[in-house]
């Protein structure tokens, strides 16, 4: 989703500004645009298309000054075009200004400000925010920097909806201001010059010192000292000044061909970081630290609601069988976006963990207030530790992924579903599960991150399976117990990077409906371990078999059944009943990675998709 890169102090900013936009190039975007301030005029660049035709654009007619803000735009209001690019000027042509996020009520202001005699050059929601803080700006007979953060609050406080923006006055010199709600924005605090970003990936080498905006903050920066403000007009809290994060800092693809790949090949290692220091042998159970709760509290949680967005939605409703067995506490899994809105009875025995790896989901971030209103406990469970759910939940548990850059996520999701698994751990052993079982779940914990590795070694084999059937106009995935949500997550990956049209849904429900689309071009993927339901899902193959539907089957090592049924077999090594979830995912992300390799898919970027979905 929108990327807001903007610097002050350096005497050429367009280097930090253009590598800056490329670093967030992972959260999607359609169009670019920088300004920046040469004298005392405002020069604005605009593209359509990646950050690349920015550069050619700028290298085409150069641009040299500071301070600079710049823009990756995920179209919203209005369509991908020069014209709806950011940066957006107010009426005066003096005022630029950068946004995430989306005014809600921006129809009803727009119209007032056409009463009022303003012409709009553009389509979006963000243009009204220049004219609106521009006008305000002008009207102020001081016209110094104090006015233009007035002007800000001013305007802000009747905005509805969600924003990060960035701002500079031709007016005001070495002047940048910048305000957030709803969407991330961290400032950058170097000795000679200071920055602003969506993400602190941004940042990386420019700076070492980094402070996380609040929601209603509003910054004011001049390139050597930074002051913080409020919409309110009330005293900001003290900034905390943290070091950038080293996992901001491996953002590179290494040796593989795209992010993805690299990103599915790390999961051995991003597993074991996920367990690090957490797994309790002696007590048979898992500890996370920042829960900031005791057991006893824990112990009188009568419900647990997860809720989150597309993949971490698939995680959640995986853990739902996860911690049931393991935990025997009631489990409600939650899209956020309808959770949100869902008047859902919520009381002080009810946990809700927010889920999100970006950390800046906005319906995951208003499901988190609104069960913080209604009284639950709320924990964040993050990749970004420093994101707003992180911030704001009273407890969490970080992914300990590394930066994930490939917009369809695949290491975070395995992270959450171990991440979940020892919540049920940790939550039976302070219920009923036994030391010994405790000790054997850790135990079965402790062998994934081979089990992971040896599963990646059928690379070449779904590859060939991949081309093979990459030419399909329809897939359908099927899974039971907890390889359901697998199936649906499948699908959703086969979809984000193939654009071929996938279903997900359990084996039985084949019978109710869904029987209908099987034919000799529709293949079926069917994951089928060794477990209690091996048989049942043996049935349903039959089924899709006697109606000539090809099957690419997921099954176990040493499994003859599958191979004498199925068009196509992928035998993973054997593993508990628990972690075939993970095996089977695996398969999956490297199922849909080739496809859209074979087909020739942009696999990093996707279209229409964002990383870090902000607006709601
Ligand atoms: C994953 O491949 C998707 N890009 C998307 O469904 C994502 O999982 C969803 O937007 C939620 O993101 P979050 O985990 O950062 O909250």
């Amino acid at each position: 989703m929108c990327g807001i890169v903007g610097t002050i102090g350096k005497k050429d900013t367009l280097p930090f500004l253009l590598e800056g936009l490329g670093r967030l190039e992972y959260r999607g975007y359609d169009s670019a645009g920088v300004a920046v301030l040469s004298g005392n005029e405002i020069h604005i660049r605009k593209s359509v298309g990646g950050v690349s035709q920015l550069v050619q654009t700028v290298n085409e007619q150069p641009l040299r000054g500071s301070p600079g803000i710049s823009h990756t735009r995920w179209a919203t209001h209005g369509e991908v075009t020069e014209e709806n690019a950011h940066p957006h000027l107010d009426a005066s042509g003096r005022l630029a200004l950068v946004h995430n996020g989306v005014v809600e009520n921006h129809k009803h202001l727009r119209e007032e400000l056409i009463g009022r005699g303003h012409v709009f050059r553009s389509q979006t929601d963000t243009e009204v925010l220049a004219h609106l803080i521009g006008e305000a700006f002008d009207q102020n007979s001081e016209r110094n920097r104090p006015a233009l953060i007035h002007a800000m609050q001013e305007t802000l406080r009747h905005v509805r909806g969600t924003y990060a923006i960035a701002i500079i006055h031709a007016d005001l010199g070495e002047f940048l201001a910048a305000a957030r709600s709803g969407s991330p924005l961290v400032l950058g605090i170097g000795k000679d010059a200071q920055f602003i970003a969506s993400d602190a990936v941004a940042l990386d080498g420019w700076v070492d010192d980094v402070i996380y905006m609040k929601d209603q903050d509003i910054a004011a920066l001049d390139g050597e000292s930074f002051h913080l403000a409020t919409v309110s007009g009330s005293a900001a809290s003290p900034p905390k000044l943290r070091k950038i994060e080293l996992e901001a800092r491996a953002t590179g693809k290494g040796r593989f061909a795209h992010h993805m790949l690299k990103e599915i090949h790390e999961q051995p290692e991003t597993l074991r970081e996920a367990m690090k220091g957490r797994l309790d042998l002696e007590e048979a159970t898992a500890r996370f630290t920042g829960l900031h709760r005791s057991n006893e509290q824990l112990r009188d949680l009568k419900r647990i609601i997860l809720t989150g967005c597309g993949t971490t939605f698939h995680a959640a409703l995986t853990g739902e069988y996860l911690i049931e067995s393991l935990a025997r506490i009631p489990v409600e899994c939650d899209y956020a976006s309808e959770f949100r809105y869902r008047n859902a009875p919520i009381d002080p025995e009810t946990a809700v963990f927010a889920m999100s790896q970006s950390g800046e989901t906005a319906d995951t971030l208003a499901a988190l207030r609104e069960s913080k209103r209604k009284g639950a406990l709320t924990f964040g469970i993050c990749n970004n530790v420093f994101s707003t759910i992180s911030r704001e939940s009273e407890g969490g548990i970080g992914l300990r992924a590394g930066v994930e850059i490939g917009v369809a996520a695949t290491k975070t999701f395995t992270s959450e579903l171990v991440i979940l698994s020892m919540l049920g751990l940790m939550l039976g052993r302070i219920r009923d599960l036994s030391h010994s079982d405790g000790e054997e779940v850790i135990e079965n914990l402790q062998s994934l991150p081979d089990l992971v590795a040896r599963t990646l070694e059928c690379n070449d084999l779904i590859a060939g399976i991949a081309a093979k059937y990459s030419k399909t106009r329809n897939f359908l995935f099927m899974g039971r117990q907890a390889n359901f949500p697998i199936a649906l997550e499948g699908a959703l990956k086969m979809k984000e990077i193939t654009y071929i049209p996938a279903t997900g849904y359990p084996s039985a429900e084949l019978k109710h409906g869904v029987i209908a689309l099987i034919n000799e071009e529709t293949p079926s993927i069917v994951l089928a371990p060794q477990d209690d339901v091996f048989e049942k899902n043996i049935s349903n193959i039959e089924e899709i078999k006697a109606r000539r539907g090809p099957v690419i089957a997921l099954g176990t090592h040493g499994d003859s059944t599958l191979r004498s049924l199925c068009d196509e077999t992928i035998l993973l090594p054997a593993a508990p009943v628990f972690l075939t979830p993970f095996l089977n995912t695996i398969v999956l992300q490297l199922l849909a990675y080739h496809t859209a390799v074979a087909l020739g898919c942009n696999v990093d970027k996707p279209r229409n998709l964002a990383k870090s979905v902000t607006v709601e």
